[in-house]
């Protein structure tokens, strides 16, 4: 097995998830691989989407563009939560939200899904070793995969929907025909994130996107339960990220039974409520509101110190937004946050 270069300990991120004590804080955006960056809309203009994910050398160039551009510390592996859903059977076109070419509305449609293991996923690992060899050891790899109760609203409302109308019915109407989906979703992820683990990423992250819509008996039993059966099989030598767009305190004091080095931070919470309600052992990664990219530079500023203030120095914090950068977002205003939170590590540096 190809690892490519070894990580050294030192790397900011990774001690992060660790909880290490650390005086610099690392920064990483969710989507910084994307349409606000000129030179991937130049490289998609002749390639489709599904191409980028499956071919090593674009793969990893999409993936390796905002780091070459920005020095961020951790590069996230190019690729989407519903790409596994493709290897089930499901026809899904990005364009770019994606629409998917059936939904699933009844058990029948549960038991025609197939899944024959991590074989399915041929493109993988060789994504994962150009995208390794590509970045060179200047940061780590973060693979991820959706989570059991978000891909499953995906299949069910066939797409992405808002309030997960036809999603919380079948859970209403049918909650053990549901769990038979969200069984056969828990099983593929893993099989997909140890596939990940064996092409050589280094932390792998975990997105529950659509979790929040749930009420909080659901809200356990359908998405953190089926999560945390995804997150205990990794093994503990891979830090591990659990992101829901969740924002209720009782939605984050339900979290604090998932086992996952670091809990995302979705904006719309507070950062240092959030601490509170999940105890100084568990690391925290957010939550500057993606919004805040599209503010004049002094306000973009105050807005990203005032994050760092709330996190007053703790250890245990990635820099990151609350969720995925908008295609809107000017480059010069990335170039400036990343650009801030190092003006404030190196004042961290100094001091210590
Ligand atoms: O963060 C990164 O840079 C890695 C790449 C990444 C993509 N999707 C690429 C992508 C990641 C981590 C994802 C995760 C993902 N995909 C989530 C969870 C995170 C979140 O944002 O809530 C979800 C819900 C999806 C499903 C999905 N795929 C949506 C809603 C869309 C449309 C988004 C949009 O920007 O309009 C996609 C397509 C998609 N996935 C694009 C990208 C760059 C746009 C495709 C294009 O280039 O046209």
């Amino acid at each position: 097995m190809t690892q490519g270069p070894s990580l050294a300990p030192a790397y900011s991120f990774l001690r992060a998830c660790r909880n290490e004590p650390i005086v610099e804080t690392p920064i990483w955006i969710m989507r910084q691989a994307g349409r606000y960056l000129p030179e991937y809309r130049a490289l998609r203009e002749k390639h489709d989407f599904l191409e980028v994910c499956r071919t090593p050398e674009l793969c990893a160039e999409v993936t390796a563009q905002p780091i070459d551009r920005f020095g961020f510390d951790a590069a996230i592996l190019f690729s989407d939560i519903l790409i596994p859903l493709i290897a089930m059977g499901i026809p899904i076109d990005f364009d770019p939200g994606p629409k998917l070419g059936r939904a699933i509305a009844s058990r029948k449609d549960i038991a025609s899904l197939e899944w024959n293991g991590a074989a399915s996923l041929p493109h993988v690992k060789p994504v994962i070793r150009a995208a390794r060899e590509r970045l060179a050891g200047r940061v780590p790899l973060i693979g991820f995969a959706g989570a059991p109760f978000t891909l499953a609203s995906y299949l069910v409302d066939a797409g992405a929907s808002k309030d997960l109308i036809r999603t919380r019915s079948f859970l209403a109407r049918d909650e053990e025909g549901f769990s038979e989906l969200l069984d056969l979703l828990a099983t593929a992820t893993i099989d997909y994130v140890k596939e990940q683990i064996a092409g050589g990423v280094d932390a792998v992250m975990l997105f529950d996107t659509q979790a929040g819509c749930l009420p909080p008996a659901e809200f356990s039993r359908a998405a953190i339960a089926f999560a945390d059966r995804v997150l205990r099989s990794i093994p503990k030598s891979t830090p591990t990220i659990y992101f829901a767009l969740a924002s209720s305190n009782g939605q984050l004091d339900a979290m604090r039974a998932i086992h996952a080095d670091v809990i995302g931070l979705d904006y719309r919470v507070s950062l240092s409520q959030a601490r509170a309600i999940l105890g100084s052992g568990r690391s925290v990664q957010g939550n500057l509101d993606p919004a805040a990219l599209l503010l004049p530079p002094e306000q973009l500023v105050a807005r990203a110190e005032a994050v760092l203030r709330e996190n007053g120095g703790r250890p245990g914090f990635i820099f990151n937004l609350g969720h995925g950068i908008y295609p809107e977002t000017p480059v010069e205003n990335v170039a400036l946050l990343v650009e801030t939170v190092r003006r404030h590590r190196n004042a961290a540096r100094r001091i210590a």
